[in-house]
């Protein structure tokens, strides 16, 4: 996968890791790139198409999958975070309406023409996936659920030869985690680790300091094993 020439979708991509990810396609010679958002954005690239799209909104997922016949990438990054302690399950809904269910259901409407183009699936997801960081316990459950849902799709869509890699991100300085009195990684710099790992064919990207730290653990461990034992049970 090179992104250059590609056709790529980012949704939310008006601000934060979105935006950052849209520059360094740019920077990378993308063809086209499609920002998906909830406000209309104005880029001054004309490779950039504004495309009006709430993850959580079945009907605007519908037209923009009319819109777009050909797509090489799409990048489910939009995504939300509230503090809360699972005593409110209505605080879990909201995450799991944007987190998961935005990211399936996205997924699924571009999914013709991602196989037409053997092309990749790139999911947004955190480090909080691998491991719970309590005081924002729902949104550590929705990319938990990404995260499997992620690990699945990549086994049944590989005799299709479509590539879906998770991005297991650690802190990063941007609205969501303005809070937060943590080292963070630039959300340019994000961008561009993304982008290597999906051109380099890593199923598992960590692309700040915070994550890489886990990587090589993560790819050796016990449960890394057993997904890839896992997954040839769809090929069965
Ligand atoms: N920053 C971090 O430290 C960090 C760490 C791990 C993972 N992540 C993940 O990285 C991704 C991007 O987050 P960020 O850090 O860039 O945060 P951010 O600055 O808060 O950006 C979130 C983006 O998601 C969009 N969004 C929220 N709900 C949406 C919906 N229903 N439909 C479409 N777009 C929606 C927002 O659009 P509006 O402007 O319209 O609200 C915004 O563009 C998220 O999935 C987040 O979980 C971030």
């Amino acid at each position: 996968m090179n992104v250059k020439g590609k056709t790529i979708l980012i949704t939310g991509a008006n601000r934060g890791i979105g935006q950052a990810l849209m520059d360094e396609a740019l920077n990378r010679g993308a063809k086209k790139v499609y920002a998906g958002t909830r406000v209309a954005l104005n880029h001054p690239d004309e490779r950039v198409i504004s495309l009006n799209l709430d993850v959580t909104n079945i009907e605007q997922i519908r037209e923009a999958a009319d819109k777009i016949v050909k797509l090489d990438v799409l990048i489910n990054n939009a995504g939300v975070a509230f503090y809360d302690d699972l005593s409110d399950s209505s605080i879990l809904e909201k995450h799991l309406a944007v987190n998961l269910y935005g990211i399936q259901n996205v997924t699924n409407a571009f999914l013709p023409t991602l196989k037409d183009s053997e092309g990749a699936i790139v999911n947004i997801l955190s480090i909080l996936a691998l491991s719970p960081l309590p005081p924002i316990a729902s949104y550590c459950i929705s990319k938990a659920a990404a995260f499997s849902m992620t690990q699945s799709l990549r086994a049944f869509l590989k005799s299709q030869s479509v590539s879906v890699h998770a991005v297991l991100t650690g802190p990063v300085d941007t609205e969501m985690s303005r809070g937060l009195e943590i080292p963070k990684a630039s959300p340019e710099y994000a961008a561009q680790n993304i982008f290597d790992g999906v051109e380099n064919k890593q199923e598992d990207i960590f692309p700040d300091p915070m994550s890489a730290s886990m990587e090589q653990s993560w790819n050796s461990s016990g449960a890394k094993a057993m997904e890839r034992q896992n997954a040839m049970a769809v090929q069965a």
